[in-house]
């Protein structure tokens, strides 16, 4: 009855959490959630009439225009004419995955990776290899290893402040991973949608800004900097892709809300604008910090982690490794907290066992420590 890559389709464990994790009394730690007190107050005062008609595929020029700006402005050597604005970034994976994926084909992507990645990849039939992270940072070696065994059709990273690992790569990191992506010419991927949330200095220019003879896709979000209601982000190609992923969007949704895309316009022209990522920065360090401090004192002896510069999220590493989608289930009844198991960030979840990703932007940083050391006891509990 159906076409047959939907036997492939995944549900994604993180919206039936999210589902459960609406509780009033549950401490969430689960998803990629802005704060509420983050969200900008959604004006259309002033927005013209005409946006209530259809709109280029390729989206409105001014936020074309604008985006195209800020993206150079990060060291990314690119024309308006690059971008194509979509529905949430999600949809820049979408069309990648169209655009490249056929049944069995190589991909490559760091593990772990974005989930939602990983679904849309697989429903489309990648075969999939993950390099690991060490110390925050992706060897260069290890990547080039993968090239040369999978010669993969893509390769999918998150450079800065990663989802779920929290890692940002060295701009000598970047350079080097960039040479060794060039020396194999194959297309990469550089989804970023956590830049602008950073809180020990800003991550150094994109992967892709280093590329010199390779196709590439940068994404773009503004769900964590604006409204992710809104489903507003972008992806900027290199000229040999462009046009394809145009036509991919054109026969996915023709293009993007207008109404959602003046207001993102407004914002990023607003002289209010970096007082606004500021405050975000300055309102996001806070509960990173309160994090911290509470996984000192509840974690320390119960796994290992390293203290994220930016994005919104703490990777455990349990000491004593058990399955992480059990403790859930657990945690969820018994502890009224919610957390997002390790395993499904990898192509091969038997690969992830005993990691855990904490959110820290979504609950207050005052019933941080609480969930924190209830989270403690259970896992403390589960390990005798
Ligand atoms: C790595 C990564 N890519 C893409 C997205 C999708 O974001 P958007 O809301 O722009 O579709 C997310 C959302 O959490 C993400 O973490």
């Amino acid at each position: 009855m159906f076409s047959e890559r939907i036997e492939r389709l995944m549900g994604s464990l993180i919206r039936e959490i999210l589902a459960a994790a609406q509780r009033p009394e549950v401490i969430s730690f689960a998803g990629g959630l802005p704060a509420a007190s983050c969200l900008p107050k959604l004006d259309f005062t002033g927005m013209p009439q005409s946006l209530a008609q259809y709109g280029t595929t390729e989206g409105e020029p001014e936020l074309r225009e604008l985006i195209a700006a800020q993206a150079r402005k990060m060291g990314l050597d690119c024309t308006a004419q690059q971008v194509l604005v979509l529905s949430g970034s999600q949809q820049a994976i979408d069309l990648a995955s169209k655009l490249f994926i056929d049944p069995g084909t190589p991909l490559v992507t760091e593990g772990p990776t974005y989930l939602a990645a990983l679904q849309s990849f697989n429903l489309f039939g990648a075969s999939i290899t993950a390099v690991a992270q060490e110390n925050g940072q992706l060897s260069p070696e290890k990547l080039d290893q993968a090239l040369r065994n999978a010669k993969p059709r893509l390769t999918y990273l998150i450079p800065s402040f990663q989802n779920p690992s929290g890692a940002c790569y060295s701009a000598e990191n970047r350079r080097a991973l960039a040479e060794v992506i060039d020396s194999h010419g194959l297309p990469v991927f550089e989804d970023d949608p956590y830049r602008a949330l950073s809180y020990d200095g800003e991550a150094p220019a994109p992967l892709v800004s280093h590329l010199k003879n390779t196709p590439w896709i940068y994404a773009g979000s503004f769900s964590k900097t604006l409204a992710p209601g809104l489903r507003e982000g972008y992806l900027i190609a290199s000229p040999e892709l462009y046009p394809h992923l145009v036509k991919l969007k054109q026969s996915t949704d023709l293009h993007s809300n207008r109404p959602g895309q003046w207001f993102i316009a407004q914002q990023l022209a607003s002289p209010d604008f970096p007082a606004h990522l500021q405050s975000l920065r300055d309102t996001y360090r806070v509960g990173r910090d309160a994090m911290q401090t509470a996984l000192e004192k509840h974690f320390s002896d119960l796994a290992d982690w390293q203290v994220p510069k930016g994005g919104l999220f703490f990777w455990l590493t349990l000491k004593r490794p058990q399955d992480t989608r059990e403790l859930l289930k657990v945690a969820l009844a018994e502890c009224n907290v919610a957390f997002m198991p390790g395993e499904p960030f990898y192509p091969d979840p038997e690969d992830g066992i005993g990691h855990l990703r904490l959110n820290f932007s979504h609950a207050a940083p005052e019933r941080i420590d609480e969930g924190i050391a209830r989270l403690a006891q259970l896992v403390r509990q589960a390990a005798i």
